[in-house]
């Protein structure tokens, strides 16, 4: 495990306008940074970081966070990985710290198998350029390919002895253990005699996201045709081969920036375009594009673009990835080389200049692609065209958006040359089809009973959620008064409000020390009771805890009501808080609900909404004044509510004898009326932003 104090300067030392500005292209936009949302499609920016803070709000997917958040959402990164990464990234040493047992089983295994595989990575590169074996084989190939110095270091490529343990036996020499060296498919062994894997080969490690050795493919020197061109790492518990794209690590940020992927076959294709001067490409190592390689990409950018090599063998077959890639909402454009040409030698033989003016050139849309390779075949037979049609536009149906599927739609009418009502509702029906099946999947995943959770806090009755989720929305039939403001589109909540009103104020000045009244009752020399108040001193987080204990609230919205006990969990241990802190420890689940807080302002000026008022401020009152106006609102809202379900249980429900029911409707509305002196006006509901 990576140590605290690791982590913590990590935190301290990452900038996350520096972290993001190597994915997002950012811009200055006053004390902000402004740039487009790596999480959606858009034109105009809606993705906001505040160096300030430490932390990003992307306005159009609602994600925000700090810095490891983005790595995270990102890149995918687990929370070690992301720590990792920065690490790396600002030349920060790791600590490890001791494990209990139970975590040490837990991570060791793959763990280990990562070290495992990092260590054979460095000895393949080591012997390659520093052995006399190494260099006059492994190296003069590489070099024989044209491949340069510095493409051998980024890819990390060696050379594995022609010695048939030679790895085994200086691994297990430097204290790896066998099991790992098996596992990871490094070693074979048998019986006594354990031998390399990869004996003789040049060896392609096989990087993850972030840069982890996964595995290692091994390209046999010699043109014998029984031996496997390449042998490959066996499926482990860290390397899964579906899940893996060649290249990936060395491509990501390249792909972001050019917010395009070329996809290729081949190790030496990923590798010659580098050398090319193109770094947005990763392979899919010669086997079918699977859905998981398609969403790695689908991180870093929309559009795709699939390179062919020029035999037609396989063609047909890869055209298939082309509709996974239409499911998962990307774009997809095809390029095939000229016949017997590959990108590896299409690139060697071409500049940088003409490679790109090929690819832009040659560049299809799928339509387009299929129509070009098929309509040979097609021309003269009315059966082979209307399969072909009919494959066009299962290929469509296949793309979730609608707007995207009827330009489709016009351009396979147009270059087919027939009506684009019959291929709408040959569309129509695959749709229909496609619903079916869905439904009919997930008929037969349901469960027959599903246990719903009923939140019932103490004085509320809706549990929050996306107000304007069916689902998780406020009910149709909810009391109108004191409860939703109407009269807009839709309603507001305004406990809601006022929740997200107790968050925001515990993050902006928790540790504030304000003076607060207290009232308590007092007896007088006469024993007439009497109500007192004295002014005293309060961290703002005490106040707010201490109010809504003396009244056992919790808040009704489950996520509200885990990030206060998480905010005030943190104050109590820290005696220093501040909020970058609480926003370096932000857990990913809260993340998008506390940046959405903080990030308000920020929401304004991207909306370009100055001025206009839409989100009143409170700005020129006190933080014990909002701190006060908001617990005591908030108190008026509840004893409001009681006292409207308390009537309509009177009505709904008559008894002989409602005289306590009564009587707590008196006591209730009393206490409200003292709240309204207390507030010094009639409340008004928050507006919720
Ligand atoms: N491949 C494999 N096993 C094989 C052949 C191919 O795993 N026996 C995978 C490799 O990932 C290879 C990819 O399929 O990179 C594409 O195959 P190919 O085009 O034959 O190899 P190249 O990478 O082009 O290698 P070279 O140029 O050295 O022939
Ligand atoms: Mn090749």
């Amino acid at each position: 495990m990576i140590s605290q104090s690791t982590i913590d300067s990590v935190f301290e030392t990452a900038r996350v306008e520096e972290v993001i500005g190597d994915f997002v292209n950012l811009k200055r936009a006053g004390s902000n940074y402004k740039g487009l949302s790596p999480f959606s499609d858009e034109r105009s920016p809606s993705f906001m970081v505040s160096p300030a803070k430490g932390i990003w709000k992307d306005f159009s997917s609602g994600k925000g966070g700090n810095s490891v958040a983005f790595l995270m959402e990102h890149s995918h990164f687990t929370y070690p990985e992301a720590i990792r990464y920065l690490a790396k990234k600002y030349n920060i040493e790791i600590e490890e710290t001791e494990q209990t047992d139970a975590e040490k089983a837990m991570t060791d295994v793959r763990e280990s198998m990562y070290l495992v595989s990092e260590f054979a990575a460095k000895y393949f590169q080591d012997v390659m350029v520093n052995t006399e074996e190494g260099k006059a084989i492994g190296l003069s190939y590489f070099k024989e390919r044209g491949f340069t110095a510095e493409s051998i270091k980024k890819f990390n490529l060696g050379y594995s002895p022609e010695t048939w343990d030679a790895l085994t036996k200086e691994a297990l020499g430097k204290g790896y253990k066998l099991e790992f060296l098996e596992s990871t498919g490094l070693t074979i062994a048998r019986e006594d005699r354990p031998f390399d894997r990869f004996k003789g080969r040049v060896m392609f490690p096989i990087h993850s996201m972030s840069g982890r050795v996964l595995g290692f493919g091994g390209r046999i020197l010699t043109n014998d045709k029984k031996a496997a061109k390449y042998l490959n790492s066996p499926e482990s518990d860290i390397y899964h081969k579906s899940k893996v794209l060649y290249g990936i690590f060395q491509a990501k940020q390249s792909i972001a920036k050019q917010n395009n992927c070329y996809l290729v076959e081949g190790y030496t294709d990923v590798i010659q375009f580098n050398q090319a001067g193109i770094e947005n490409v990763v392979a899919s190592s010669g086997t079918a594009l699977t859905p998981d390689q398609i969403r790695l990409i689908n991180r870093l950018t929309k559009n795709i673009t699939v390179l062919f090599d020029g035999d037609a063998a396989g063609l047909r077959a890869s055209i298939r990835g082309i509709d996974l890639i239409l499911e998962e909402g990307m774009n997809v454009r095809v390029c095939s080389f000229p016949d017997g040409e590959d990108p590896d030698s299409f690139a060697r033989k071409n500049s940088h200049d003409a490679l790109v003016a090929y690819l832009e050139e040659n560049s299809k849309d799928f339509i387009q692609f299929k129509a070009s390779i098929l309509m040979n075949e097609a021309k003269n037979d009315p059966i082979k065209k209307a399969d072909l049609i009919r494959d066009m536009v299962t290929s469509i149906s296949k793309i979730p958006d609608r707007i995207q599927r009827e330009v489709y739609i016009q351009e396979c009418a147009r270059i087919m040359d027939i009506s684009e009502q019959v291929l709408v509702s040959t569309l129509a029906q695959l749709i229909q089809k496609d619903i079916a099946e869905a439904n009919k999947k997930q008929k037969q995943e349901q469960k027959p009973f599903e246990v719903v959770r009923n939140q019932n806090p103490k004085y509320t009755g809706y549990s929050g959620g996306d107000p304007e989720d069916p689902r998780t929305g406020p009910p149709d039939d909810y009391p109108g008064e004191p409860g939703y403001m109407e009269g807009q589109a839709e309603k507001v909540d305004i406990l809601y409000g006022f929740e997200r009103k107790i968050i925001e104020i515990l993050l902006l000045y928790g540790s504030v020390v304000e003076s607060f009244e207290d009232v308590y009752l007092k007896a007088d020399e006469e024993g007439n009771v009497k109500e007192v108040s004295e002014k005293r001193q309060y961290k703002v987080f005490e106040k707010v805890y201490l109010s809504l204990q003396e009244d056992e609230v919790e808040l009704s919205n489950t996520l509200f009501q885990n990030i206060y006990t998480n905010i005030i969990d943190f104050y109590n241990h820290n005696e220093a808080f501040s909020l970058d802190k609480y926003l370096m420890h932000l857990q990913p689940e809260f993340a998008q609900e506390v940046t959405n807080i903080l990030m308000e302002d920020e929401k304004v000026t991207i909306h370009n909404w100055e001025g206009q008022n839409i989100f009143p401020k409170h700005k020129n009152v006190t933080i014990e004044q909002n701190v006060s106006d908001t617990i005591f609102s908030m108190r008026w809202f509840l004893v409001s509510k009681i006292i409207h379900e308390l009537k309509n249980s009177l009505i709904s429900d008559p008894k002989e004898d409602n005289s306590e029911l009564l009587s707590m409707v008196v006591d209730y509305s009393k206490l409200l009326n003292n709240f309204s002196k207390k507030l010094g006006r009639v409340v008004v509901p928050y507006h919720g932003g």
